[in-house]
C-alpha cells in the first residue's frame, strides 16, 4: 500500500471516512454536452444574420469549441433557420430560397469549431409561412426536405451524421409562436417536418454516389407542459402520440425543466415529477428517450446572479449531471433519458458581464480604436471541461455524508480494459455549498483504491473558490469595466481548474487520500488514474491563430479523443518573425501556466509582437510529450 497523503492532516480530528468498496459500473454515455443561445436583437433574416456574424459572437462561439474535445458537442441556436433567406416563388408558386448565410454559419461551425447544431425547425422566412396560412404544411415539408438536401449535396451525410433537429422551440409561448399556430396548424406542421425529414436525400447523389435513404430521428416539442390550459399545444402533441405512438412524428421526447432556486436538485425533481405525470397520463410514450433541452438551475439566462459567476455555477452543473445519471441508473421516469442540455451559450453584457447565465465573462472594450471583446472563462467552463475527462463507463453517484444535512457526491468512472478494473480511472468529488457550521473546516477523508495497473500515473486538479475566480479577481481590483492587461492575465491564470497534485504510483494496490479539511467549500476535485496501456498523446491539430486586437490574439488547436484523458498541459512556443534576418529561438510562452485545456490568449505586451511562427505540444502525466502540432505563421495586418 503506498498512501498519498494530498492534504496533510493537520491537528484535526477525522469526523468521516469514506473507503472506496467494489462498485457494479454501467456504460454511461457523456449525455450532458449540448449548449444553446437565442441570438439578440431582431428576429428576422437580417437580424440574426447580424447578431450570428458579430466578432464577440464569434469569439464566444470559439472559446466554447476550446474546451476539451467532446465536452461540448452540440449547440442549440434559436432561429438559426432565418439564415437561409426567402428569394421568390417560382412560377408553380414553390418557394425558392438562398442558402449563402446559412451555409457559411454551418461552415463556420463544422469547420472551425468541429460542432454539430440541434437545428429547430422555426422562422418565418420573409413571409413565406403567413403568406400561405392555408398552404403550411405544404411549405414546412418542402422547407426540410430542401434544407437537408442542399446540405447533403454540400457535405454528404457521414459530417451530418451528428446533426439534430427539432421542432419549434416552446410553441406555446407567443414570444416564440410567431406563427399564431393553433392546437391544429401545430400538429399539422410538426407532421409536415417528419415527412420532410423522411422525403430528403433518399434520391439524391453527392460524389456521384447514392445517398443511403438515412433516417433522421426529430425531436420536439420542446415544450415546457405548464397546465394543458395554458399549453395546449404540447401536450396535444403527446396526446396524440399515445393514441398511437407508432405513428408518432416525434423519436425523441423533449422538455424544458429548470431549477427555481438554482439547485440541481430541482431540476432533476422537476423533470421526475413532469415524466411521472406524463406517463400516467400518456403510458405509451414510455417507449420513447427523453431529453432535457434546458436543464439549468434557474429561469431566465439574463437575469444577474452572484452564484452564476463564480465556482458555485461550475458545481450546479456537474451536480446536475450526476444527480441526471443518478436518476437514469434507477430507471424510474428518466430511466429514458437521452440527453441534458445547459441553456449558457449566451454573450453577457455590460454591467454582468460575468454574473448571466454564460460560460464566459464578456467585456466589451469601447475604449479601444476599434473597440474589441475580450472573454474570460467563468469556472462553469472549467467545470464542463473537467467532465469531459470522465470515462465510459460509471459507477452510480455515492453520498458522503459531511455531516446530517450535507454531503459529498462522488462519480467514479473507468474506460478501457473491458471486465477488469480498467486503464483509466476518473472520479469526480463534489462538494456541497455549504455545511453547518459555517466556515469550520470539514475534516473528510477519501480513500479511493487505485488499483488499475502497476504502472500509473494520477493528477488531480480542483476548482476552488478564490483560487479558481476570476470573478473574485476582478472584484478584488474594483470591478472595472475595463479591465486592463495586467488584470486580465490576473484573471486567465484563474480560469484552469488548478493542478493540485500530480506523480507516479509504483504498486498494485495503491490507496489515494483526499482530505478535504483544508479546502473552503464548495470545491470539486478531478483524479485521474492512467495506466501506461493508455493510449500515448497524439499531436495537436488544426492549430488556429486569431486576432484579439492588436498585440493579441487567441491561440486554440483540437485534441485526439481518448489520447488526452491522460493530459496533464499544453505548451505554446513561439518564434519572432524577425525583419532583420535570422528568426530569434523558440520561446515557451506558456511558461507557468496550467494549460489543461486547448487554448491560450497571448498578449505579450506594448514590447512584444505577435508576429511570428507558433507551435503547441501536450505533456501528459508521465510528463512525455506528445509530437509538436504543425507550425503556423500570424501576420498582424
Ligand atoms: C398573432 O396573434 C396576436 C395576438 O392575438 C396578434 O397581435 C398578431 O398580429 C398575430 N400575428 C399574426 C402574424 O397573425
Ligand atoms: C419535488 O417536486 C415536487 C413536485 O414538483 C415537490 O412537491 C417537492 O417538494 C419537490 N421536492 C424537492 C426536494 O425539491
Ligand atoms: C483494490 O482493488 C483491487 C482490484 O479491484 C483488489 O484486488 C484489491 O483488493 C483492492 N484493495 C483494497 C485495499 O481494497
Ligand atoms: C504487480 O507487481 C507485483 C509486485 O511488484 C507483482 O507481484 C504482480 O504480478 C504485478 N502485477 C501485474 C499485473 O503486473
Ligand atoms: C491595471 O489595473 C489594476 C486594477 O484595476 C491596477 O491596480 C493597476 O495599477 C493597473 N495597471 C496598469 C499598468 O495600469
Ligand atoms: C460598450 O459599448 C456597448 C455598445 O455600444 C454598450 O452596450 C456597453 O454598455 C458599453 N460598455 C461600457 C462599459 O460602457
Ligand atoms: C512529472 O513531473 C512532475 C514535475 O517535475 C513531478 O512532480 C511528477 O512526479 C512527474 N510525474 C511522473 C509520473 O514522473
Amino acid at each position: 500500500m503506498l498512501p498519498l497523503l494530498l492534504i496533510l492532516l493537520t491537528l484535526a480530528r477525522i469526523h468521516a471516512h469514506y473507503t472506496s468498496g467494489d462498485v457494479a459500473y454501467h456504460p454511461m454515455p457523456h449525455f450532458w454536452t449540448g449548449v444553446g443561445f437565442c441570438p439578440a436583437g431582431r428576429i428576422d433574416h437580417e437580424g440574426i444574420e447580424a447578431a450570428l456574424v458579430s466578432p464577440a459572437l464569434q469569439m464566444n462561439l470559439r472559446q466554447i469549441a476550446a474546451l476539451p474535445v467532446g465536452a461540448v458537442t452540440h449547440i442549440r441556436i434559436h432561429w438559426l433557420l432565418e439564415l437561409v433567406q426567402f428569394r421568390q416563388y417560382d412560377a408553380n408558386g414553390i418557394p425558392i430560397y438562398d442558402f449563402t448565410k446559412f451555409d457559411d454559419f454551418i461552415d463556420f461551425l463544422h469547420e472551425e469549431l468541429r460542432l454539430s447544431p440541434v437545428l429547430e425547425w422555426m422562422g418565418n422566412l420573409g413571409g413565406v409561412f403567413l403568406e400561405n396560412p392555408m398552404q403550411m404544411p405544404f411549405y414546412w415539408e418542402h422547407l426540410v426536405k430542401t434544407t437537408i438536401n442542399h446540405q447533403l449535396a454540400r457535405h454528404g451525410s457521414a459530417r451530418m451524421s451528428n446533426w439534430r433537429y427539432e421542432t419549434w422551440n416552446e410553441p406555446d409561448l407567443r414570444v416564440y409562436n410567431k406563427l399564431n399556430l393553433t392546437s391544429q396548424s401545430y400538429l399539422d406542421y410538426v407532421q409536415a417536418v417528419r415527412q420532410g425529414l423522411s422525403k430528403a436525400g433518399n434520391l439524391d447523389t453527392y460524389e456521384g454516389k447514392v445517398q443511403l435513404p438515412m433516417y433522421r430521428a426529430l425531436r420536439g416539442p420542446a415544450g415546457l407542459f405548464k397546465s394543458s390550459d395554458t399549453h395546449p399545444l404540447c401536450w396535444k402533441l403527446l396526446e396524440q402520440c399515445n393514441e398511437k405512438v407508432v405513428y408518432c412524428p416525434i423519436d425523441i421526447l423533449t422538455f424544458h425543466r429548470k431549477g427555481i432556486d438554482g439547485t440541481a436538485t430541482e431540476i432533476v425533481n422537476g423533470s421526475l415529477s413532469l415524466m411521472a405525470k406524463i406517463y400516467e397520463d400518456y403510458p405509451n410514450l414510455k417507449s420513447l428517450p427523453v431529453a432535457n433541452d434546458e436543464a439549468d438551475p434557474v429561469a431566465v439566462w439574463s437575469t444577474p446572479r452572484e452564484f452564476q459567476a463564480d465556482v458555485r455555477y461550475g458545481i450546479t452543473l456537474i451536480s446536475t449531471v450526476m444527480e441526471h445519471w443518478h436518476a437514469k441508473l434507477a430507471g424510474g421516469p428518466l430511466g429514458r433519458l437521452e440527453s441534458i442540455s445547459h441553456d449558457n451559450a449566451f454573450l453577457s453584457y455590460h454591467p454582468h458581464e460575468f454574473t448571466q447565465r454564460t460560460l464566459l465573462a464578456h467585456f466589451q472594450m469601447n475604449e479601444t480604436d476599434p473597440p474589441h471583446s475580450q472573454f474570460i472563462q467563468k469556472p462553469v467552463y472549467a467545470a464542463l471541461g473537467m467532465l469531459a475527462k470522465l470515462g465510459n463507463r460509471a459507477a452510480d453517484m455515492e453520498l458522503v455524508n459531511m455531516d446530517s444535512k450535507h454531503s459529498v457526491e462522488v462519480l467514479r468512472t473507468v474506460s478501457g480494459g473491458v471486465g477488469g478494473p480498467g486503464q483509466y480511472m476518473a472520479a469526480i468529488f463534489l462538494s456541497p455549498e455549504e455545511a453547518g457550521p459555517q466556515r469550520t473546516a470539514f475534516h473528510h477523508k477519501y480513500t479511493l483504491n487505485m488499483s488499475i495497473a502497476n504502472e500509473s500515473a494520477f493528477i488531480t486538479e480542483i476548482l476552488v473558490p478564490h483560487t479558481t475566480d476570476p470573478y473574485f479577481v476582478w472584484q478584488q481590483a474594483g470591478s472595472p469595466a475595463y479591465p486592463n492587461a495586467t488584470l486580465r492575465e490576473a484573471m486567465r491564470r484563474a480560469q484552469t481548474p488548478k493542478l493540485y497534485e500530480t506523480g507516479p504510483i509504483w504498486q498494485y494496490n495503491s490507496e489515494l487520500v483526499i482530505n478535504s479539511a483544508t479546502l473552503p467549500l464548495p470545491w470539486a476535485v478531478l483524479l485521474r488514474v492512467c495506466s501506461t496501456a493508455w493510449p500515448k498523446l497524439r499531436r495537436p491539430q488544426q492549430l488556429s491563430i486569431v486576432e484579439v486586437t492588436h498585440r493579441e490574439v487567441f491561440i486554440s488547436w483540437a485534441e485526439h479523443p481518448k489520447s488526452t484523458q491522460c493530459l496533464r498541459t499544453y505548451e505554446v512556443w513561439f518564434k519572432e518573425r524577425d525583419s532583420k534576418g535570422p528568426a530569434a529561438d523558440w520561446q515557451l510562452i506558456s511558461q507557468d501556466w496550467h494549460l489543461p485545456y486547448p487554448s491560450f490568449q497571448y498578449a505579450p505586451g506594448d514590447q512584444g509582437s505577435v508576429n511570428g511562427f507558433y507551435k503547441v505540444r501536450g505533456v501528459n502525466v508521465f510528463n512525455e510529450t506528445s509530437p509538436y502540432s504543425q507550425i503556423v505563421e500570424y501576420l498582424e495586418l
